[in-house]
């Protein structure tokens, strides 16, 4: 047994960013992580192992879509899955091995197991229990499951699953046109596999930009997409090697059937917080299970604070991490703040989809007055230079004050230009003040200050 200042429980981007910031301003840490690594869902099996799958088979597109028209001819590269896999393994490795080195460097003890909390103050890991003055629950998520569909991570899987299928499918189902059934989605079609995409609504990626989201199932259908909107499924019935995915068409209750090599279940993820012992310390949850927690992320038991996936708000692990050093500095008695105005949000396919702050139906709702800055990249010379010129970058500004309310790309880059307009939204920059800011020649940048431009006198490359 030990007695720290702070015991955090789970070590994904929420959990071991807390850890490091706690230790940093001097509190004695530790982090309980009951996987073999350390990093969380994030660097195990979400962001990272799937940006590297999303890597490796964006270069086999560019060499079999675009060399020969740049001069590079010659056999397209065949794919050693295997070793993909591997590669994506090794990037993982060298991440989580990262954080390890990181909590060395900071002090901050990894109580391997899976932890639980019998009272306020106390962490059980094993048959060992420790003593913390302030205990922060960084539990994450696991994927919602489906009535009807048993997964087996084999044949139907999660995410999980689809980053370690045994062999490349030739038909692949995803059900859920979100997030992360378009990213795997994909990863399998650069790869070869027929992919269908089986969605409950009528669009994809519910919440988006409307106009962003028409462009992105356009291009999405023109890379070989196959979507069934509006359609509710009923079962998947698997052979040892085959299934078969029943869905009723909403808008005639019509019955269809789809045979598959592999089904993707990608229709959202929900809390974690099995095993805590939350219910019996009264802690509050929303009815969809998140922890409920006050502005500076305390539970309603005191010394008990949650952050990242397992509470309210978008499932990201940069929302996680500023929640992690937020909640440090709280605990650590200075003021810790996370602006939940301006959180990206990117979706890393080819071309990427990246948002942050209010979408023009938000602001229709909400009856503001605003104005529309937009620019495609087909104006942009970078962008046609890497044949990758199709989407647009779209600024929404205050009708009276110019002052930017939000910002959606769709295009080259758009994962990393999304942050030049956060920080604007940060200082509380208008439009003009974007525009006036000199951009480099040729970058792909200088498609948002065009919509920034277009937001007042005009852009000038249209
Ligand atoms: P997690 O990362 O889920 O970490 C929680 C940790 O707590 C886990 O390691 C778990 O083992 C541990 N734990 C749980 N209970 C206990 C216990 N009782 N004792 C000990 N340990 C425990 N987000 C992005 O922003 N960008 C992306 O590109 C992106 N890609 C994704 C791709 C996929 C396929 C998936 C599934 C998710 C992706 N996400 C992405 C979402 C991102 O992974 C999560 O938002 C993020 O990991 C949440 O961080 P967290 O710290 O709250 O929880
Ligand atoms: P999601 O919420 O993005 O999408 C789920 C989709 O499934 C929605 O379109 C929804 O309408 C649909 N759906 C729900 N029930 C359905 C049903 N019964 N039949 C058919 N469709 C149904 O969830 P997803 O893709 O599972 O991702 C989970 C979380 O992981 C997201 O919150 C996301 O933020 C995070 N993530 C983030 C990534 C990123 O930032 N690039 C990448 C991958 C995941």
């Amino acid at each position: 047994m030990a007695n720290y200042d702070v015991i955090v429980i789970g070590a994904g981007p929420g959990g071991y960013v807390a850890a490091i910031r706690c230790a940093q301003l001097g509190l004695k840490t530790a982090c309980v992580e009951g996987r073999e690594t350390l990093g969380g869902t994030c660097l195990n099996v979400g962001c990272i192992p799937s940006k590297a799958l999303l890597h490796a088979t964006h270069q086999l597109h560019e060499a079999e879509h675009n060399f020969a028209d740049m001069g590079l001819k010659g056999k397209s590269p065949s794919v050693d899955w295997a070793q993909m896999k591997s590669y994506k393994d090794t990037v993982v490795g060298q991440n989580t091995a990262g954080i390890e080195f990181l909590f060395k460097k900071n002090k901050i003890d990894w109580l391997k197991g899976w932890g639980s909390i019998p009272e306020a103050g106390k962490v059980k890991v094993g048959d060992e229990v420790h003593e913390a003055k302030a205990i922060i629950v960084a539990t994450g998520s696991e994927a919602s499951s489906l009535p009807g569909v048993e997964v087996d991570e084999k044949i139907v899987v999660t995410s999980t699953g689809a980053l370690e299928l045994g062999k490349i499918p030739k038909k692949l189902v995803v059900i859920g046109a979100g997030v992360i059934g378009l990213e795997m989605g994909s990863v399998y079609k650069r790869l070869g596999s027929e992919v269908t995409v089986v969605e409950f609504l009528d669009q994809i990626t519910p919440g988006m930009d409307a106009e962003v989201c028409k462009t992105f199932q356009r291009i999405l259908k023109k890379q070989g997409f196959e979507f069934i909107l509006g359609a509710a499924v009923q079962k998947v019935d698997t052979t040892k090697t085959k299934a078969k995915v029943t869905y009723k068409l909403r808008k005639d209750d019509s019955e269809h059937v789809l045979d598959a090599d592999a089904v993707l279940v990608a229709t959202g993820r929900k809390p974690f917080t099995d095993g805590l012992g939350l219910e019996a310390l009264g802690v509050e949850l929303h009815p969809r299970g998140q922890i409920k927690t006050d502005a500076h992320w305390a539970t309603n038991v005191p010394g008990i604070y949650a952050i990242g996936d397992a509470i309210d708000g978008p499932m990201l692990a940069h929302k996680a991490e500023d929640e992690g050093m937020a909640v440090a500095e709280v605990i650590a008695g200075k003021h810790g703040h996370v602006n939940y105005g301006v959180i990206p949000g990117v979706i890393y396919t080819a071309p990427e989809v990246a948002s942050v702050g209010a979408t023009e139906d938000a602001l229709k709702e909400a009856g503001r007055a605003y104005k529309v800055g937009k620019f495609p990249f087909m104006g942009n010379a970078r962008a046609k230079a890497i044949k990758q010129a199709e989407g647009f970058v779209k600024i929404l500004a205050d009708a009276e004050t110019d002052r930017i309310l939000g910002a959606h790309i769709i295009g080259p880059g758009a994962g990393d230009l999304i942050h030049e307009v956060c920080v604007a939204m940060e200082f509380g920059a208008s439009a003009q003040d974007l525009a006036l800011t000199c951009h480099a020649h040729p970058t792909y940048s200088e498609a948002v200050r065009e919509a920034a431009l277009a937001c007042g006198d005009g852009a000038i490359h249209v």
